[in-house]
């Protein structure tokens, strides 16, 4: 049996002054009409059985998970709540211990993937996921993005095409697993070539992904584990004990268990920052995006997104300005990542 499981419960401060702990970034519209998460969905709605995806997040998006899944038939038993966000290991093991006490199956595929991304071409998705399905019994199988730039935001897979085998020679061996690095490194990583960003995909057996998960953090699948078979008090006191990881630092650093898919021509973005997104969308004959009750005149490449005030711009260029009820944003487009830096900032001060 296939299964996907689906993480939801990131706060995602990289949107601020759109998202918000309780609008991250996966259920922003951002001027689109459905939400990332809504996509993610679908997508991977019409690979597998609906009772077969799961959703891990946090209480706080229940409202918002459940009216979108609504038309999906999700059984409601498969949305998984964790009490308090410890990062993404200790919902892919809570994911994992459910799915194996519920199937009893080792052997049973599941896909994790990410729902705060844009893949724009479906069918190669599909193509690739069932691709990975046919080759995760025994290992992890991830899919790497061919990097354009330096980025610092994504891991990194080293998996020099020598590496290659299995059918058709798609997979490839990964030598190294890099989760975020520092731009010094990826310049390097860029240059040397064979390094591909990691999708955020992680395709596995249960068995694969328990075993993992027990060889590289034991305690923390104790604790999982606890907290998925106690009641009330006990369970949640488990869980809170809990130290957040990602899977990526957790075990994808240290497993030596996984095959890459180039995974090129998935028009993959991670969409990790507003000049990304921004990137994106398709502008005015200015390469303006003018998403506000606004008067223009003479801006070049400005973005403004705005919903409740008249906005006026005169002669703006390369910036972008995002009005929300109790926040104005103004950055130079090219320096909008450092948007992380005014949220640590205004953490500090609440
Ligand atoms: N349930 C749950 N609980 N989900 C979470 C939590 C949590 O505590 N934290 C994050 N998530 C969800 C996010 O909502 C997102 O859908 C997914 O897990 C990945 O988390 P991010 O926080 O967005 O990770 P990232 O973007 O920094 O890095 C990951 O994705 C990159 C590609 O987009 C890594 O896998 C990188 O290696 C990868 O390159
Ligand atoms: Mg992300």
């Amino acid at each position: 049996a296939r299964y996907a499981v689906l993480l939801a419960g990131g706060v995602g401060s990289r949107f601020w002054p759109q998202s918000r702990t309780l609008e991250p970034k996966q259920f922003l519209r951002l001027g689109r009409d459905k939400s990332l998460f809504r996509r993610s969905l679908e997508r991977i709605h019409s690979l597998i059985p609906a009772k077969n995806i799961y959703i891990v997040t946090s209480p706080l998006y229940g409202d918002i998970i459940r009216s979108e899944t609504a038309s999906f038939n999700i059984p409601l038993s498969n949305l998984i709540f964790e009490p308090t966000p410890k990062n993404t290991a200790p919902a892919i093991a809570l994911a994992a211990k459910i799915i194996f006490d519920r199937c009893k199956d080792e052997d049973a595929s599941v896909a994790v993937l990410p729902c705060d991304q844009q893949i724009t071409n479906k069918n190669r998705f599909s193509l690739l996921i069932r691709r990975a399905f046919a080759n995760c019994r025994d290992r992890f199988v991830v899919f790497g993005i061919p990097p354009h730039r330096p980025a610092m935001g994504y891991g990194y897979i080293k998996a020099p095409s020598k590496g290659s085998f299995g059918p058709a020679n798609i997979l490839r061996r990964v030598e190294r697993f890099c989760e975020k690095p520092d731009l010094k490194t990826a310049k390097k990583f860029l240059k040397q070539g064979s390094y591909f960003w990691n999708s955020g995909i992680f395709v596995g057996s249960v068995g694969v992904f328990l075993s993992a998960i027990r060889t590289h953090l034991p305690l923390l699948l104790k604790q999982v584990s606890a907290a998925a078979s106690a009641e009330g008090e006990e369970g949640l006191a488990s869980w809170n004990r809990i130290r957040p990881v990602s899977f990526d630092y957790g075990v994808m650093e240290k497993t030596r268990n996984a095959a890459m898919i180039p995974a090129d021509g998935l028009g993959w973005s991670d969409l990790g920052s507003w000049q990304a997104w921004d990137e994106l969308q398709r502008k005015d004959k200015n390469s303006n995006l003018l998403l506000a009750d606004i008067v223009d005149i003479g801006s070049r490449d400005l973005t403004v997104l705005g919903r409740e005030h008249l906005i006026a711009t005169i002669g703006l260029k390369g910036l972008i300005v995002v009005d929300t009820p109790d926040a104005l944003f103004i950055a130079d487009k090219k320096k909008s990542e450092d948007v992380k830096q005014v949220v640590d900032i205004l953490k500090k001060k609440n």
